[in-house]
């Protein structure tokens, strides 16, 4: 594609022709701040957050709509563009349910000369997303510490049914749910209905999540910048159990903690290990932690099994290890129940294996695990990387070098690899393209979503084998 030439900020550049703002000044290293805004979706331009200035516009423009034109000159910081952001973000909070500390650490604040990282852990906070969300973040630094509008407490109820737990009142109508639950799920359980200040997001008809479409996949609490929806959390259980004298428990840990647990306790990139967070938590009471590595190696090896068993009956094969997964297959592909091939996730091998302990807690990304542990009670708790740094934060147990510990195994079969990478570890993704690849003289395909899925089932080509990641 052709580049045309504009200037960010002062900045020469050439980029893309068709390119956003917000695309040309990303990747040439200029932050405009986002809300609403997921790179993999078509922009909603709904926040009004990445306005910027351009020369000769009338009006701002929305960064993340507006595409690059030859000789554009653009203002991504001045202070007409910030005060238009702080309006927003005042009009915003003034109708949001704010239960964290988001302006009470700037400016002449009790807090104001504590730990950053304490403040956004403390006691006084009553929200799940208070240090880890965007909103929170974006009103700390454009200074959103008054709000000179009348503020609309509302007070909607909070849908509790399922572990998928909805708080309405802390909603800013992004729609990221909406379309990640729709366009790349292709669940269509959100949607928006109202209008103006009385606009909800939700499931069809006002239903509760437990009796909605929702299969339990968990993007959209991924993907919600603010706690307008989360996974339920267990803090509190997890500790009681964890000190209680005279039960057992055992935990599993997940490689895939690391990230999220290094941003939070501000720790650099690599320098927590499994066995940091396995002191921890053996710090806090919990009597066995096994790594999730284990659990995954047996889980494939017992998908090798039933695979090789399976494919001796036919092909297609459609197989899944994931809950949600399994859910959609059976609402949407009834026709082809006789491909499907469910095997157990390493949560739920996990679970099995760990039988003899009183109460077993699983700790790995968000995503649907809890609803899946909720439906098929394989541990107890399922703890994401948010609820765990909190709780070693609280309970002054953070991952230190000088306390580590092994982690336990639990003797499970190891997996031979034969069917390739068809079975590794897989994340599931946004971006839309399923991965096709041979396989000893079989044709797979690997969709990390489910719109990929639908498409693949949908579609003409025919494959052996179709893993469906949801
Ligand atoms: S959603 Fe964000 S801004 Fe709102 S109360 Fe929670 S942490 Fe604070
Ligand atoms: S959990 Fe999945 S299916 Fe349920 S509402 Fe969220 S995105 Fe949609
Ligand atoms: S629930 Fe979250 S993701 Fe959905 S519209 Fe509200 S703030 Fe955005
Ligand atoms: S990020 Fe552009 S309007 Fe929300």
């Amino acid at each position: 594609m052709a580049n045309v030439n504009i200037t960010i900020d002062g900045k020469a550049l050439s980029v893309p022709a068709g390119s956003t703002i917000l695309e040309a000044a990303r990747s040439n290293g200029i932050r405009i701040p986002t809300l609403c805004f997921l790179k993999e979706l078509d922009p909603r331009a709904s926040c009004r957050l990445c306005v910027v200035e351009v020369e000769g516009a009338r009006t701002f423009q929305h960064a993340c709509a507006a595409k690059v034109r030859e000789g554009m000159v653009v203002h991504t910081d001045t202070e007409a563009v910030r005060a238009s952001r702080k309006l927003t973000l005042q009009l915003l909070l003034s109708n949001h349910a704010v239960d964290c500390h988001h302006c009470l650490r700037i400016g002449s604040s009790k807090c104001d000369d504590l730990d950053p990282k304490f403040c956004e852990m403390c006691f006084f906070c009553d929200c799940v997303k208070d240090g880890f969300c965007d909103l929170q973040a974006l009103a700390r630094e454009y200074k959103v510490d008054l709000l000179p509008f009348a503020q609309k407490h509302n007070s909607l109820p909070i849908d509790q049914s399922s572990v998928i737990v909805r708080n309405p009142n802390k909603c800013v109508k992004c729609r990221r749910c909406v379309d990640v639950c729709g366009a790349v799920q292709t669940v269509h359980n959100l949607a928006a209905s109202g209008r103006g200040c009385e606009l909800t997001i939700g499931p069809a008809f006002g239903k509760p999540m437990a009796e909605s479409a929702c299969i339990g996949c968990g993007r959209c609490v991924q993907v919600c910048p603010t706690g307008a929806i989360f996974a339920r959390e267990h803090k509190d259980a997890l500790v009681y159990y964890a000190h209680r004298e005279g039960v057992k428990t055992a935990a599993m840990i997940s490689a895939d903690l690391i990230p999220e647990l290094e941003r939070v306790l501000h720790r650099a990139p690599g320098s927590v290990t499994l066995g940091e967070i396995a002191g921890a938590l053996k710090k806090i009471g919990v009597d066995a932690v096994f790594d999730a590595a284990e659990a995954e190696e047996a889980a494939k090896a017992r998908a090798e099994a039933l695979l090789d068993a399976k494919l001796s009956e036919g092909r297609p094969v459609i197989l899944s290890g994931s809950f949600a997964a399994k859910a959609f297959l059976e609402k949407n592909f009834p026709d082809k129940k006789d491909s499907f091939l469910f095997y157990d996730s390493a949560i739920a091998v996990f679970g099995r294996a760990a039988e003899g302990f009183d109460k077993r807690f699983a700790f790995g990304p968000i995503g649907g695990d809890a609803m899946e542990c909720e439906k098929t009670g394989c541990v107890d708790l399922a703890v994401n990387p948010r609820e765990l740094a909190r709780i070693l934060i609280r309970t002054g147990a953070e991952p230190n070098p000088k306390r580590r510990a092994e982690c336990e195994s639990l003797g499970l079969p190891k997996a031979s690899g034969k069917y390739g990478k068809l079975l590794d570890k897989a994340e599931w993704k946004m971006d839309r393209e399923p991965e096709v690849f041979e396989q000893g003289g079989l044709k797979c395909a690997v969709c990390h979503n489910l719109s990929e899925a639908r498409r693949v089932l949908s579609g003409e080509e025919a494959f052996d084998l179709i893993r469906v990641i949801a």
